[in-house]
């Protein structure tokens, strides 16, 4: 079974779907062990809370970056972590954080990366005026919404989309597609190659993933 540890700021709704995935038996080899929110009485740390979850609060205010990523680092280390999944994590991590855990650390951005990086995916996409956008689930490297691509979604931009209406069509896609990115990694079967997360020859087809999940 392995130990996933979620850091999250706000509403927390990826959390939740990865929970409620763990939950149905649809993302199988996978337990929470810790949810960690930089800010207290965030709705997701409230509501792992309620589910009965480990948390904890570790506050980043009037804090250097590294004396608080240390103290997140021990609490992660402190409950066994394996996978450090952000979701909805809004600080960047130190070197420091990222060196501890080599390819174990993922993030989910609202665009098809590598467009459209950075806080405002949903209104850099209306101003360019694509056509496509989507949701990225990637390891996180030094740069900020980069590194090895595990998976993506996509979702047409319908003409009159708002930020508020694009953003909600991407955040359904999200929440299918982080359960089935974790599984990925959980399964062993993928690697790292030219900033993209491939199958390895000759791995065969069962995954950590129920068919649902995959459709
Ligand atoms: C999501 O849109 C995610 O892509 C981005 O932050 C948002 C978090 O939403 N990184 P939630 O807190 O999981 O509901």
């Amino acid at each position: 079974m392995k130990r996933l540890g979620i850091l999250l700021s706000g509403r927390g709704s990826n959390f939740m779907a990865i929970a409620e995935a763990i939950k149905s038996h649809r993302l199988l080899g996978a337990q929470i062990a810790i949810v960690l929110s930089n800010v207290a009485n965030s709705p997701g740390i409230v509501a792992a809370q309620k589910m009965g979850l480990k948390t904890a609060v570790v506050e980043s205010r009037g804090r250097s970056r590294d004396e608080h990523d240390m103290e997140v680092i021990a609490r992660l280390h402190q409950h066994k972590v394996d996978l450090v999944i952000l979701a909805g994590y809004m600080r960047i991590l130190s070197p420091r954080f990222i060196g501890e855990f080599p390819e174990r650390i993922l993030n989910i951005h609202p665009s098809l990366l590598p467009d459209f990086p950075g806080m405002h995916a949903h209104r850099d996409v209306l101003v360019a005026g694509v056509k496509e956008s989507g949701c990225t689930v990637h390891f996180v490297n030094e740069q900020v919404d980069d590194g090895t691509i595990i998976l993506q979604r996509s979702v047409p931009v319908l003409p009159g989309d708002t930020e508020e209406t694009l953003a909600a069509r991407v955040l359904e896609q999200e929440h299918g597609a982080y359960p089935e990115a974790i599984a990925r990694v959980l399964s062993g079967k993928y690697e790292s190659r030219d900033g993209y997360y491939v199958r390895r020859a000759g791995a065969d087809d069962s995954t950590h993933v129920s068919r649902e999940l995959r459709k």
